[in-house]
């Protein structure tokens, strides 16, 4: 763990209480708990009898977590949402009332040197959640052909320079000169793209790229919004998603969308308050849906 302060400021947490729709005796699982700052404050509104499972798929913010976290009524578990399944049957519960994902990354993630999300960190492009399985980013680029990144850059980033930064990647591999540092896949996006005043960096889309396909981040979500989910949230059990790209927040519309499983409760996403995009620059691009799971017809 790099520090052991925790620098992920929760977004939204108002608008997440307020649809959590909180009565006695509530099972609440967040998919995604992070540092804990949304189950910290869901556990204040809980009542003695309800209890919260916190997953999460990195071992190091489920101990930030831990650390937060200790009350009697939670739970944490290192899992991937997606395995949701496995973990409610290892605790001998059926189905859960709430569900809150809350999707991406931790701002401790990005700051963390050792995992390279962060395209201003210096060490090794790893970019995995859970370091004990799958294909590191720098993995991903020793071993893809160039059509397979550029369809990646330009997937899950939109990257306009996708072709040439894919190509580079794999020039420089056959030159004895692989990209396994964070720094370096900046420095040859920035070659390529250059870096303009007043825009975000270049290096931000590639790596986002990179992040989604390294875990299979849209994998999981389709398979928890369409399967999983379904399962085990109760019939009148509320879903609430917080996406912080188009691609994540497509997905969670369409499912949502299933007008004989779901009561949408947003018809248009929720967003940040403008005092809270403020202060807290990454909440401005969450977007919040919540739906209401219909009872199967008869
Ligand atoms: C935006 S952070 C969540 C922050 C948290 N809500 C808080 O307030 O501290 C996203 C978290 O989801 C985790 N994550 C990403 N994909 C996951 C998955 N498929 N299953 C479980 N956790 C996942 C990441 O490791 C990260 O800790």
């Amino acid at each position: 763990m790099a520090s052991e302060r925790t620098v992920h400021v929760p977004v939204m947490v108002r608008e997440v209480l307020a649809q959590m729709e909180f009565e006695p005796g509530l099972t609440i699982v967040d998919g995604t708990v992070g540092a804990g700052g949304h189950s910290q404050q869901i556990l204040k509104k809980m009542d003695p009898t309800s209890r919260l499972i916190g997953l999460d798929r990195d071992p190091a913010m489920l101990a930030r977590a831990g650390q937060v976290l200790q009350d009697p009524r939670a739970v944490l578990v290192q899992s991937s949402y997606a395995e949701l399944d496995k973990v409610l049957d290892e605790l001998g519960i059926e189905q859960v009332d709430r569900v809150l994902l809350d999707l991406g990354l931790s701002s401790d993630q990005l700051a963390d040197p050792e995992r390279g999300f962060g395209f201003d960190t210096t060490g090794p492009l790893d970019m995995r959640f859970d370091t004990s399985t799958g294909v590191s980013a720098a993995e991903l680029l020793e071993t893809s052909e160039s059509e397979q990144l550029q369809a990646i850059f330009t997937a899950y980033a939109e990257e306009p320079e996708a072709r040439r930064i894919a190509e580079e990647i794999v020039a420089q591999r056959r030159r004895g000169a692989s990209v396994t540092l964070a720094s370096e896949l900046k420095a040859l996006v920035e070659r390529i793209v250059g870096v303009a005043k007043g825009k975000s960096h270049p290096a931000t889309r590639v790596f986002q790229a990179l992040r989604i396909a390294v875990n299979r981040e849209l994998d999981q979500l389709e398979v928890f919004l369409h399967d999983v989910l379904l399962r085990r949230l109760r019939a009148n059990g509320r879903a609430l998603v917080i996406t912080f790209h188009s691609l994540e927040d497509r997905l969670v519309k369409q499912a949502f969308r299933e007008a004989d499983l779901w009561d949408t409760l947003t018809r248009k996403p929720m967003t940040a308050a403008p005092s809270e995009v403020r202060w807290n620059p990454r909440s401005r691009s969450a977007k919040l849906r919540v739906a209401r799971r219909l009872a199967p017809r008869p």
